[in-house]
Order: structure tokens, then sequence, then C-alpha cells
């Protein structure tokens, strides 16, 4: 196994932290960088490492919100004229190509490696264990990044410059919608009666399940449910309740609704069934 450079990480936020975990797990050496009282706290409760912009460490993370990157790299290069690594990667599946620019003029190699993983500030130590993370850079960057995602035990794969934005595209619907469905239907539970603990942990358990299903068997084997069934007085009588009460989530249920029939038709649904679901989901005339 490859051994991990001393590490840098800048940003003791979600992402940092649990990057910096997951070296100390596999044996490396981290040491995140916070600019807040509120992130030094939080590195001490992980019982991680503390560093400063001007230790000397031969990789560098930028741990921060893409649009922080090209300002937080150019303050390190110039203002703070911290001892400049061998590489720098940012966390970002979706930043522009030239965000870590101030330091490339430099001469140090730069990339990225984004972790295909939500990561929260109670995601335990091993969150990154067997998590798919895709990187690219410059040849020595790129060749850094793939080396530290293995070594710490997740999956790497390449994904081309000019295909970044539609990969983060991916991992922000499979990640930040489905939350926000989530959050959509447990408003929804809660309107209809369910008292909100119970319908968020019902949701939450429902998509988890879901969740694990699409990942053992794909989501055509995954699929369940009323338009999977073939159900359409169901359907309808969900869109009443919808429309009369919820009317946004209406929109919502027919958008996702569209795609649901076009995966139940790949399972083999009889084409008059798709026809009368098709019509059940139709806008209505108020
Ligand atoms: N969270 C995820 O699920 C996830 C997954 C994959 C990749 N990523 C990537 O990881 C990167 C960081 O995301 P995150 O979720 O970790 O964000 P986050 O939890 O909001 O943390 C951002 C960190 O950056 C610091 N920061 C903010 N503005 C700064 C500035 N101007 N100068 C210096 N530091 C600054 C914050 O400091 P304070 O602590 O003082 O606020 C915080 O520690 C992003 O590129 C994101 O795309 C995140």
């Amino acid at each position: 196994m490859a051994t991990i450079p001393l590490t840098l990480i800048f940003g003791a936020g979600r992402a940092g932290l649990a990057l910096a975990s997951a070296i100390g797990l596999a044996g490396g050496q981290a040491r995140v960088v916070a600019r807040s009282p509120a992130g030094e706290a939080r590195i001490r409760a992980r019982g991680l490492d503390h560093g400063s912009a001007q230790d000397a460490a031969a990789l560098w993370i930028l741990a921060v919100p893409d649009d922080v990157l090209p300002r937080l790299s150019s303050v390190l290069a110039t203002e703070l004229r911290s001892p400049l690594p061998a590489v720098a990667l940012h966390l970002s599946g979706g930043a522009a190509l030239d965000a870590l620019e101030p330091l490339s003029v430099l001469g140090v190699s730069t990339g990225w490696m984004h972790p295909l993983q939500t990561l929260t500030f109670s995601s335990p130590s091993n969150a990154l264990q067997g998590v798919p993370a895709a990187v690219g850079g410059s040849g020595a960057a790129a060749a850094a990044a793939y080396a530290l995602a293995t070594t710490i035990g997740m999956q790497p794969f390449a994904v081309s410059d000019a295909d970044r934005p539609k990969y983060h595209a991916a991992a922000t619907l499979g990640s930040s919608f489905a939350v926000a469905l989530m959050d959509v239907a447990i408003q929804a539970a809660i309107d209809a009666g369910v008292p909100p603990v119970l319908a968020r942990n019902g949701i939450a358990r429902l998509t988890a399940t879901a969740a694990e299903r699409v990942g053992a068997e794909g989501t055509t084997e995954a699929l369940t449910g009323p338009i999977r069934r073939g159900d359409v007085g169901t359907v309808v009588r969900h869109l009443d309740a919808l429309d009369a009460t919820l009317p946004a989530h209406g929109l919502i249920y027919r958008v996702m609704a569209a795609r649901t029939l076009a995966l139940a038709q790949k399972s083999g649904m009889p084409p008059e069934t798709v026809a009368a679901m098709q019509q059940a989901l139709a806008p209505r005339a108020r």
C-alpha cells in the first residue's frame, strides 16, 4: 500500500474533517487548518491534529466551498506565502477547472478528488471506506489523487474535464435532490396527520431501504409502489388529494411519476396499463 505524504487540509468543514479522519485511519498524518474558533472546536472534538498555513507539507487539500477556492489558493500562495506543496487538490466535483490556478502558475501540480458520498459533521470516521471518488487534474496531481483515494479505501475513477459538470449534476441529483424529495414526502405525511418525528423516521427508513436495494439490484428491480404495480386508481386518488391540498406537491409527484412510469415500462408493464397511467398523470383543467 502506498504511504500518504504529510497532508495539510484547509477547511474544518464536513468534507475536510471526514478526509482527515480517513487519512488517520489509514495510518497517514493529516493536519487540519481552521479559519474560526468553531472549526478549531470541531478538530478537537474529533481528536484530529491542528495545522497552520505555515506548516510544510507535500500535499494540500483545499476543503472549502467551491467558490472560495480561487481566493483561498491566491491568499495561501501570495499573501500568506505558505511553503508550497508539490501537489494541491480540492474536493469539488463541480468547481471551475482553473479554481487552483494561483497555485498552478507557481509550479504546484493541481487537481481534484471528489468523494461520491454525503458527509456531515456526524459522519463516522470510516465514512469514506469503499466510496467511489472521481479524480483528475494535471499528471502528478491526478496520480496523487488516485493514490490517496486508493490508500484510504475509496474507489477512484477518472472523469474527463468536459464531463465534470454532468458528473457533478448527477451527484447533486442523487444527494441534495434526494434530500429535497424526502422533505416533500415528510411534509405530505405531516399534512396527513403523521406525528413529525415518525414522519421523518419513517420516510428516512423508506428511502434508506430503497437506496440499499438500488445499490444491490439496480433501479428497475428496486422499484416498487403503485405505478410499478399498475394501480391506476390509487395514483388518481393520490393526485386528487395532493391537487386539493398541496398543489406544489402534485406537480413534483407528476414529474417523478413520469420517470417512474418509464422504469415500470422497462420492467414489462403492458402498453394498455402505461396508457391508462399516462392519462391519470396528465395535468388537469382547474
Ligand atoms: N459535504 C459533502 O457531502 C461533500 C462531499 C463531497 C465533496 N464535498 C466538497 O468538499 C468541499 C467542502 O464542502 P463541505 O461540505 O465540507 O463544506 P462545509 O462543511 O461548509 O465546510 C467548509 C469549510 O470551509 C471553511 N471556509 C469557508 N469559507 C472560507 C474562506 N473564505 N476561507 C477559508 N475557509 C473557509 C469553513 O470554515 P468555518 O468552519 O469557519 O465555517 C468550513 O470549515 C466542497 O468543494 C464540496 O463540493 C463535500
